[in-house]
């Protein structure tokens, strides 16, 4: 239904079942997206949760993700919809391994992005990252979205705790990269032109701001397009 350069995103259906439970039983698949303690799901349990995301109603709504041949590669969604702030989280897993890594994670946030924003009327999109999670966090970055905090000792998981990082896309931000189909930069002046945004987020997330760590930039303000003049 929704359909980037590389993949569709679409409604879960019944025939996903065997899919959906190997992807969510694969333990180093789920590791960096479960936020909750990882135990193994049954077949009632995940036909259950198929059949239930099929409703705006719940404050969120998960699709299906498949390449534009047809084969499902994951699953991606908007989490906890906040209509009156017009805010939602989204998470996303590409649980064939074998398929990460050509463009359908970045290309599925982006189809997202413009299902939340230029359907949804979203104001803001935003998401949480285990730190360490370069993959995801590069994903992220190459789709604008900024590095906005970090929740320290957020989560348990691997007998220790770790950060999550905190990242975000506001609308105007994704409209000024829409109209001018150009990568989003993350740059700063001040750090030069050899500035990597991610390794300043992955080598962030060991230490608190106040122990050197560096946040990314947000784009100018120049870049945002005031709604209402
Ligand atoms: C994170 C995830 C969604 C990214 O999707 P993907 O299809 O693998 O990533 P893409 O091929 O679209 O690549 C996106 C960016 O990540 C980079 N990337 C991909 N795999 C990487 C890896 N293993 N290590 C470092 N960077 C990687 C790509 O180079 C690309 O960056 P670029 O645009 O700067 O070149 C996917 O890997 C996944 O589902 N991982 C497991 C679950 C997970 O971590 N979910 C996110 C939880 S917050």
């Amino acid at each position: 239904m929704y359909t980037g350069k590389k993949v569709r995103l679409r409604a879960y259906r019944p025939a996903d079942l065997d899919d959906v439970l190997r992807q969510v039983n694969d333990y180093m698949s789920v590791r960096h997206s479960a936020l909750g303690p990882i135990l193994p799901a049954t077949p009632d349990d995940e036909m259950r949760w198929i059949g239930q995301q099929t409703s705006m109603t719940r404050g969120e709504y998960q699709f299906a993700i498949e390449t534009l041949n047809g084969q499902y590669v994951g699953g991606c969604g908007f989490q906890h919809v906040d209509w009156k702030n017009r805010a939602a989280h989204i998470g996303i897993l590409i649980g064939n391994a074998a398929m990460r890594g050509k463009g359908y994670g970045s290309d599925a946030i982006r189809v997202l992005c413009r299902i939340g924003f230029a359907e949804m009327n979203l104001h803001k999109i935003s998401l949480t990252v285990i730190e360490g999670n370069e993959a995801a966090i590069r994903c992220y970055i190459a789709c604008g979205f900024s590095m906005e905090g970090k929740l320290r000792d957020e989560i348990f998981r691997e007998d220790a705790y770790h950060d999550l990082i905190a990242m975000g896309i506001l609308r105007d931000e994704w409209r000024t990269r829409s109209e001018f189909q150009a990568p989003m930069q993350m740059e700063s002046p001040a750090q030069g032109d050899d500035f990597d945004p991610v390794s300043s987020i992955v080598g962030l997330c060991p230490a608190a701001p106040n122990k050197g760590g560096t946040f990314c930039p947000r784009p100018t303000p120049a870049a945002r397009t005031p709604l209402i003049k």
